[in-house]
């Protein structure tokens, strides 16, 4: 790998996943040029401040709450699925600092998750064969020949709704909405009255008690104002890097290059080649970085992968999401946290749950069940605890709505449920309920950790 990074350095490597099928390529440089003069969405302290978090996370005093939709869409795009998501992860962060005694770093999918890789560049139906939809920043999702052409006008709108997401992203984590006195009204309606809520509303009135009891002692918003806003990031798929590279700037406090799209950037598991486009531009900004690792990857090539991306070995730099799926993850993962653990390597370990649990419904859905994605976690909790690894955090696809895309959960969805609201732009979220009943479990994961250790240090 060759020393001389520059924004578009990735230009001159294999590229997978990016569309090469713009109609008019002035047009996309036009579009490019004008991204590149645009405010960028984040600033990079705040990129440096996640990564100090990440940090905490990586040395196992924090965990990782990582979530929001498989691709956020133009047709979604609402105010109200921006405020659900939203406090579905304010409540269920609060079900996991509770639990395990830990700050959680909450990073919402959210705010520029449009691009997705696709396992076939072609769509057939009956007889007529399209290219895939490809994520609304790129073309649309309708089966015409039209909305299926790469249109670069697309990325501006992407910026755009991105930039109001973010605004009102910031407006929630700040102004008030996100406030712990505010505990009680985060439940989302249909989740109310389910099993969940009912849970969710005895953790609330235990932290409201404790509220009124740190109040009672002086610790008020007035002396302590974080108990009025959270810290809140954003974060991507790194897929599309003619708008990444738009997007990334010097940063004039630090001289260093910062893509400033979003606070983190991930690799996703289709593009993590070593010597590919994506690691290459990964490589030379200095937000935190994520890599998705599936079952093909072996320990050597994972150790080579950190050392391209990481190479100064800081913590919060690397995050890895491990996603195997339920039934490979007891035979893939313990090797890899081995040779991270033996090879010094300061990173992340976290778990996706959902992409390696997807399949299809007889009835033509993609789907998935909810005790696998529970599975996986489980085990992977399980098998990081045996490795002497900290469970540093969970990576979901997740929506606030009252979505049908996941089978099983509380409600017990089936498959003949899919077709009642199946409202995803690509991958099958979980809904509120299924979430929040996640987070409890991986707080009691979280909490048998704690009562452990604590019996460590006591004995
Ligand atoms: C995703 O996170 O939406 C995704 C495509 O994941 P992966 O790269 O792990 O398949
Ligand atoms: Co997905």
């Amino acid at each position: 790998m060759s020393d001389t990074w520059n924004p578009a350095s990735w230009r001159g490597k294999t590229a997978k996943h990016i569309p090469e099928d713009y109609p008019d390529a002035t047009a996309l440089e036009r579009v490019e040029q004008t991204l590149r003069g645009m405010p960028p969405l984040v600033f990079a302290g705040e990129a440096r401040r996640l990564k100090s978090l990440l940090g905490d996370v990586a040395e196992g005093r924090a965990f990782l709450l990582q979530g929001g939709d498989c691709a956020e869409s133009f047709k979604e795009f609402h105010a109200d699925n921006i405020r659900d998501t939203f406090r579905l992860i304010l409540q269920m962060a609060v079900v996991l600092t509770f639990a395990g005694g830990k700050p959680v770093v909450k990073v919402g999918r959210m705010a520029g998750q449009f691009a997705k890789p696709r396992s076939s560049p072609v769509e057939k139906i009956g007889d007529v064969e399209l290219p895939s939809y490809r994520g609304d920043n790129i073309n649309g999702m309708e089966f015409t020949a039209e909305a299926r052409a790469p249109d670069p006008e697309r990325l501006l709108k992407a910026y755009a709704q991105s930039s109001s997401t973010l605004n009102l992203l910031r407006a929630f984590a700040g102004g008030g909405y996100a406030d712990l006195y505010n505990i009680h009204r985060w439940t989302l309606g249909f989740v109310n009255d389910s099993p969940q809520g009912a849970r969710y509303r005895e953790l609330s009135e235990k932290i409201s008690e404790a509220l009124t009891f740190m109040a009672a002692i002086g610790v008020t918003p007035d002396s302590h104002p974080d108990l009025h806003r959270v810290e809140f990031f954003t974060c991507h798929e790194a897929l599309l890097l003619g708008f990444e590279e738009a997007m990334t700037r010097v940063d004039s406090t630090s001289g260093d290059w910062y893509d400033t799209s979003a606070h983190l950037l991930w690799i996703g598991e289709r593009t993590r080649q070593l010597d590919g486009a994506h690691v290459e531009f990964c490589r030379g900004v200095k937000n935190p970085i994520g890599v998705k690792v599936g079952p093909t990857l072996e320990p050597d090539e994972l150790l080579r992968l950190i050392d391209a991306l990481s190479p100064a070995n800081e913590a919060g730099r690397l995050t890895l999401y491990g996603r195997f799926g339920h039934d490979k993850i007891a035979d893939r993962l313990p090797r890899l946290m081995q040779a991270t653990k033996a090879g010094g390597r300061n990173v992340v370990w976290a778990i996706d749950p959902m992409h390696g649990n997807t399949l299809t419904a007889a009835n033509g859905y993609k789907t998935r069940p909810f005790d696998r994605i529970l599975s996986e976690v489980k085990s992977f909790v399980e098998i990081a605890k045996a490795e002497g690894v900290h469970p540093g955090g969970v990576h979901l696809e997740m929506t606030g709505q009252n979505v049908t895309e996941c089978l099983g959960g509380a409600r017990a969805l089936t498959e003949g449920d899919l077709a009642d609201r199946y409202h995803t732009h690509c991958d099958p979220r979980l809904n509120g309920e299924q979430a929040l009943e996640l987070a409890f479990l991986v707080a009691e994961k979280l909490k048998e950790d704690r009562i452990d250790m604590a019996r460590r240090v006591a004995v």
